[in-house]
């Protein structure tokens, strides 16, 4: 099974830098979304990422202008007609996924893969809304795509070996670590990672002490890049309660349960980074 033409849907902070790396490592890329100022961010970001490495003489102008050249813009799902792989990194919606993959089924060629970048939603539901679950499966990126050397890759219940080989290989030519996981809540990534930052909102909630302090104890005590809240900023807080309700929802256990500060937060609209306010504040 080879692959060389991929879409990836989504032209946010996760699908673009997904676009990036796959153009970066030489494959041609569809990047689509449904509005073309998505596009048009989507672009900027790339060609944002990739000045900067001409700046650091890790690429030369040349190579930047051949990377862009490989990542065409479509505004259309039905032009996957001719991928080989989609790379799903839409909205954390289980409607929204199942609506896209259903199309996709019908629009992709019949040796296509179907991958998704969710980072929580179950692979084996996904697959469900197509006629070949055996063609899907998940490949969850780290943010910033770019930087960070993981690919959790996702089994569904369906998945082949095949089809599991080929996104292992492929990962590979992104030069990102492949790790395989079984399709449970959360995988293995988020499964982890979400209670560590719920608990430290507990933590900040209980007035244990300050969000500086949480984050500071993490980052010299445990040398964590960044702390906790600073994270949740980052990934944004509604993704953070989100992944913590599926977590919550898929064990039953009430170990999971949100903290309520992330509740609240999240209604005031104190989503983290993206909306200038979270746990900090962003100009
Ligand atoms: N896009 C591209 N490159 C970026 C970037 C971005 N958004 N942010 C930082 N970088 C690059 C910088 O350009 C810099 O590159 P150079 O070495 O070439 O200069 C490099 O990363 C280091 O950046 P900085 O020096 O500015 O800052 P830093 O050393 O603090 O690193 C960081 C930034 C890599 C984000 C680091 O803080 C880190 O690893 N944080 C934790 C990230 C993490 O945990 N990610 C997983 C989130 S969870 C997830 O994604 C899954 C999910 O489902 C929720």
């Amino acid at each position: 099974m080879s692959i060389q033409n991929v879409m990836v849907i989504g032209a946010g902070q996760m699908g673009s830098g997904i676009a990036q790396v796959c153009a970066q490592a030489g494959f041609n890329v569809k990047l689509n979304d449904m509005k073309q100022e998505a596009y048009d961010r989507g672009i900027a970001n790339i060609t944002k990422n990739l000045s900067r490495n001409v700046e650091k003489g890790r690429m030369t102008e040349d190579e930047k202008s051949q990377v862009l050249e490989r990542i065409q813009s479509s505004l259309d799902l039905k032009d996957a007609h001719d991928v080989d792989i989609v790379i799903e990194a839409a909205v954390e919606n289980m409607e929204i996924k199942s609506t896209i993959f259903k199309t996709l089924d019908e629009v992709a060629p019949k040796h296509a893969i179907l991958a998704s970048n969710t980072s929580s939603l179950p692979i084996t539901e996904i697959a469900a809304a197509t006629t070949r679950p055996e063609q899907v499966i998940g490949m969850h990126f780290m943010n910033p795509v770019p930087v960070m050397k993981l690919v959790e890759i996702i089994r569904g219940l369906a998945t082949t070996d095949e089809v599991y080989q080929a996104v292992e290989d492929m990962t590979v030519k992104l030069s990102k670590t492949p790790v395989e996981v079984n399709d449970f809540p959360g995988f293995v990534s988020n499964r982890i990672l979400m209670p560590m930052i719920n608990e430290a909102i507990f933590t900040l909630q209980e007035g244990v002490a300050t969000k500086e302090a949480i984050d500071e104890v993490m980052k010299l005590g445990m040398n964590h890049p960044m702390g906790p809240l600073q994270l949740a900023d980052f990934i944004g807080l509604d993704t953070c309660l989100y992944i913590m309700e599926v977590l919550h929802d898929g064990f039953g256990d009430s170990k999971y349960r949100p903290s309520p500060l992330l509740r609240q937060y999240v209604k005031a609209g104190w989503l983290g980074k993206k909306t200038g306010r979270g746990f900090y504040e962003y100009n």
